[in-house]
């Protein structure tokens, strides 16, 4: 009994130790900077009371640089599982009062070990970083544990969603393991992601740069594209993750959970007959038009601050979550670029992986022109888009709202690409290019001095004859022509009908996706 009495002690003691973690000071110090402790941002993240905590006694096994005198149970990493709104996931949370939340061989066990039981379970993982990297005094094995982490990363891709948040700092092979995940958060001030960082860069290249600029939340959400979201501190991140798991199936067998619709399907917003100007290249914006025809006129947008030449995100229509593509006229003119096909490439893949329906809008005069995109690769690079479209089975639906020019007409979800539904407003415009740019080629001859009447007669009668939505529609490369306020309707009738699609590719390995 004695006995008995003394381990429930022990136990007691060492779950004290491990919620103490770095102690009083460091989480002082943390809580000043703005951040939360890495118990206090898994109890927000999960629903209250659901968290169950694993491997709290682990111990690291290092020996040198006097860290045998240094041992926490838990070893500064939080692992579990618990529920966001009822269904299961698996969760890491580093501890940056412990070590700098700085990865260690055990601890990078216990992270493998929530990622092979979501693998096996079918659920979500969700890791919320904030760590100085691989533990120096480890040395290789915690590089080692590094691989393990990343190995797994790319087994689960396609299998289970993964979630990163970075919630402070993220540096050397450590920014990997988000990179290879779905979705990664950042929050404002009080992260940054970079593979060097910046007294490296000085010494290397003698260039100056703060961490912010070099890694910083702006930085990879508008330059490099690393970050998908921007919160504005741990709380609005932890809420941001639970309202894009609502949108999300528990993994590559189900399908996303539906929501009760309120909002009627047959909703006809008026305003969308005159959304899209008179002229042809003048901009509107492309949300107008998404908030109109989904569900509660509410849209969760992907990459809100990258390639804003197209947007991408999830919402609902007749309560199932479908992932929106969408060009963009106000920005670009909506071309597709570099940035913008990589964008796009990846959310499709992510919708595809996931059984989430892919609804494009498409608005689009073609791709970018100039050395700079031709230099970086832009076939390359555009080829993923085109390629993501027609590799992906699941239900596909295209509107065309003004342009579709050119190749891209082809990329954006052409029934060629097998879409499974293609729509087009009155105001579409499917050419190979623009009306006075075909104009100036073909009719070159024949207008040389001609006046600006004859030339204004000869780009009516080519949108007439090639450029309108009627030509595609009688090849049947567009299934209707539909005055844009039943856009909802026909839209939520399209996907009750494509439900039950089953569509497959041949048996390989895998593809060879131009990287
Ligand atoms: C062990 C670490 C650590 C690390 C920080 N600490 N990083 N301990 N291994 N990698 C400890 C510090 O000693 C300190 O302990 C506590 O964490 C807090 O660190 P501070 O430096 O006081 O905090 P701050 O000023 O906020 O600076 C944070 C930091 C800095 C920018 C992250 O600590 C830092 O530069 N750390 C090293 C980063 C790094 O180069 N990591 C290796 C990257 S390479 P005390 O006891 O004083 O509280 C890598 C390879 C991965 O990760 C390979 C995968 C392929």
């Amino acid at each position: 009994m004695l006995e008995v009495m003394t381990r429930l002690e022990e136990l007691r003691r060492r779950h004290a130790a491990a919620e103490e973690g770095g102690g009083a000071e460091r989480r002082e110090r943390q809580h000043k900077e703005g951040k939360l402790a890495a118990r206090e941002r898994v109890e927000l993240l999960l629903d209250e009371g659901t968290f169950e905590e694993l491997d709290k006694l682990v111990q690291h096994r290092c020996r040198d640089f006097g860290m045998d005198s240094q041992v926490i149970p838990g070893d500064g990493f939080v692992t579990g599982h618990g529920r966001i709104t009822g269904r299961p996931v698996y969760v890491f949370a580093q501890d940056f009062t412990v070590f700098g939340g700085s990865l260690s061989e055990t601890n990078a066990r216990k992270i493998c070990k929530v990622m092979d039981l979501a693998m096996k379970v079918g659920a979500p993982i969700i890791g919320l970083n904030d760590s100085g990297g691989a533990r120096i005094q480890e040395g290789v094995v915690s590089l080692g544990g590094y691989a393990d982490i990343f190995l797994r990363n790319t087994i689960a891709s396609g299998v289970v969603p993964q979630i990163s948040a970075i919630m402070g700092p993220c540096a050397g092979g450590a920014v990997y393991s988000p990179a290879i995940t779905d979705f990664t958060f950042m929050v404002a001030d009080t992260s940054y992601m970079f593979v060097t960082g910046p007294d490296v860069i000085k010494t290397v290249t003698h260039e100056d740069v703060t961490k912010e600029a070099l890694g910083g939340s702006m930085t990879h959400n508008s330059v490099s594209g690393v970050g998908h979201f921007i919160a504005q501190d741990d709380a609005d991140c932890v809420r941001m993750i639970r309202e894009l798991m609502s949108f999300l199936p528990q993994n590559n067998r189900e399908d996303a959970p539906r929501k009760v619709c309120e909002d009627p399907i047959d909703r006809a917003d008026r305003e969308l007959d005159s959304i899209v100007p008179e002229e042809s290249n003048q901009p509107y914006d492309i949300k107008d038009v998404i908030l109109r025809v989904v569900d509660d006129g509410w849209f969760f947008e992907v990459h809100e601050h990258f390639a804003k030449n197209i947007v991408v995100g999830f919402a609902r229509l007749d309560g199932r979550p479908v992932g929106i593509v969408a060009n963009q006229p106000a920005f670009l003119a909506g071309c597709l670029d570099i940035n913008s096909s990589v964008k796009g490439a990846r959310f499709v893949r992510f919708c595809d992986a996931f059984n989430i329906p892919i609804i494009t809008f498409e608005d689009v005069p073609g791709f970018l022109p100039g050395t700079d995109q031709e230099f970086g690769g832009i076939i390359r690079h555009g080829a993923k888009l085109l390629y993501a479209y027609a590799e992906a089975t699941v239900p596909k639906i295209t509107v065309i709202t003004r342009k579709a020019y050119g190749g891209a007409y082809c990329v954006m979800g052409s029934k060629h690409l097998r879409t499974d539904v293609n729509l087009a407003w009155p105001t579409a415009e499917i050419a190979v290019m623009g009306a006075e740019g075909a104009v100036n080629i073909v009719y070159r001859r024949e207008l040389a001095g001609a006046g600006p009447e004859a030339r204004a007669a000869k780009i009516a009668e080519f949108k007439e004859r090639f450029a309108s939505p009627f030509v595609a529609a009688e090849h049947g490369y567009i299934d209707d022509v539909i005055e844009p306020h039943e856009t909802r309707l026909r839209l939520i009738r399209s996907l009750r009908m494509l439900e039950t699609k089953v569509d497959t590719m041949p048996r390989k390995k895998h593809g060879n996706i131009p990287l």
